[in-house]
This record gives structure tokens, C-alpha cells and sequence, in this order.
């Protein structure tokens, strides 16, 4: 993990139009980036295609201070899932919100950005008047498990499920207040 520390400042908002591809491919860097070999050639198209997923639910990416100028560089994704009509969702039910696809870019890990992203996406449930946010993870997303944990997440096996055998999807829900 980088000693760097924080980044000062984060910003997020929602990805504009000339950004998807910039925010896809740090998305297929990052699951790249695990350990393993899980990453499908398939998946990695679908990781990319940002465009398609800002126009079908929400995206939103996280700005940092990478090269020493304010907020200026894209170093984390999002997609944040409103509701149940969505393509994206993934299991919710009614009144819940999801999260898909979270990543940081692996030189900028460790220094606040994943939370903020996560944040954002609890922040945008409470928003919408929404129960709960559903989230799917895998075995091998260590550091993403603690986050959401870290977040208040708390563990839901009955709504764990495996889309092919070798990718099993554990399922972590935040209850709003
Ligand atoms: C999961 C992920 C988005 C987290 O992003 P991030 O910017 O590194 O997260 P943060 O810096 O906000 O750190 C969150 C917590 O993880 C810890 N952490 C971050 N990187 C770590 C690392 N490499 N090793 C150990 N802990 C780490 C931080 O210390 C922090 O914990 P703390 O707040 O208790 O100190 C990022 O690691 C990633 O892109 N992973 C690959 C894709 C993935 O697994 N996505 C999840 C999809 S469900």
C-alpha cells in the first residue's frame, strides 16, 4: 500500500461524457491489478464500457491531486445503481440502491479515494429516500471487504450467488436509518 498518506482533497462527481473511456480503463487496471487470474476478457469489455453504464444507472468517479494540481485527475469509479429497474441492478429488491464496479487506480490505493467513493454512493441512497445498498464482492477483494465493512456494511450470505461456479459473489447491505 502507499506510504504517501491521504490526498488532501477528493472530489466526486458524476463522470462526464469525454471521461469514459479514461474512467473504463482504470476500472480494468484496477481488477487487473488483484491477485489471481479472474479477470475474463469479456468482463474487462464490460469494466470499460463506462458510456454504457453512465447512461443505465449512475456514474460517479474521484478526482485527486495526483500530479501536485488541485483535483484534477480521475482515480477512482463508481456506478451506483438508484433502484431495481436499472440493467445494473444485481439482486436488489424493493427500496434498495447498489453498488457496481468500485476501483481506485493502483498507484493511487490507500489514500482515501474508495471510501470516498463509497461514501458518495451512501450518501446518494439516503438522497433517494432508499432503505438499503446492496453490494456484491469476491473472495479476493480483501481490501474492498474491510472498506465496506469499515462503512458500516454488514455481511447478507442469503443473497450471496455465483453468476459461473468459479465466481462466487459475496453480498454485504447497509441498512439506511
Ligand atoms: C477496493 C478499492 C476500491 C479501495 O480503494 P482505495 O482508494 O484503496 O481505498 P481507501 O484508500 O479509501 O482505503 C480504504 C481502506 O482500505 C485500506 N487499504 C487500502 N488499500 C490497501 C491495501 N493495498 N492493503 C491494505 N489495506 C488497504 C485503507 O487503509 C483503508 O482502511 P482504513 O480506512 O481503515 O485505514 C481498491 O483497492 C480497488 O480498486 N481494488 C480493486 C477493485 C476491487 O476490488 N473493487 C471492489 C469491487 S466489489
Amino acid at each position: 500500500m502507499p506510504a504517501a498518506g491521504s490526498f488532501p482533497a477528493v472530489e466526486i462527481r458524476r463522470v462526464l461524457p469525454d471521461e469514459h473511456e479514461r474512467a473504463g480503463a482504470l476500472v480494468v487496471a484496477a481488477y487487473r491489478a488483484l491477485p489471481g487470474e479472474h479477470l475474463t476478457e469479456d468482463y474487462a469489455a464490460e469494466l470499460a464500457d463506462v458510456a454504457r453504464r453512465a447512461s443505465e444507472a449512475e456514474v460517479l468517479v474521484a478526482l485527486a491531486d495526483v500530479a501536485g494540481a488541485p483535483c484534477d485527475e480521475i482515480v477512482g469509479c463508481v456506478t451506483f445503481v438508484p433502484d431495481r429497474s436499472s440493467p445494473w441492478a444485481e439482486l436488489l429488491e424493493d427500496g434498495e440502491s447498489g453498488i457496481r464496479m468500485l476501483a481506485v487506480r493502483p498507484d493511487a490505493q490507500g489514500r482515501g479515494c474508495g471510501r470516498a467513493l463509497v461514501e458518495a454512493c451512501v450518501a446518494r441512497t439516503g438522497e433517494l429516500g432508499r432503505s438499503a445498498l446492496l453490494l456484491h464482492t469476491t473472495p479476493w477483494m480483501t481490501v474492498a471487504q474491510r472498506l465496506y465493512s469499515s462503512c458500516g456494511f454488514e455481511r447478507s450470505p442469503e443473497r450471496d450467488w455465483a453468476p459461473v461456479p468459479e465466481v462466487p459473489l459475496l453480498a454485504y447491505r447497509l441498512a439506511m436509518p
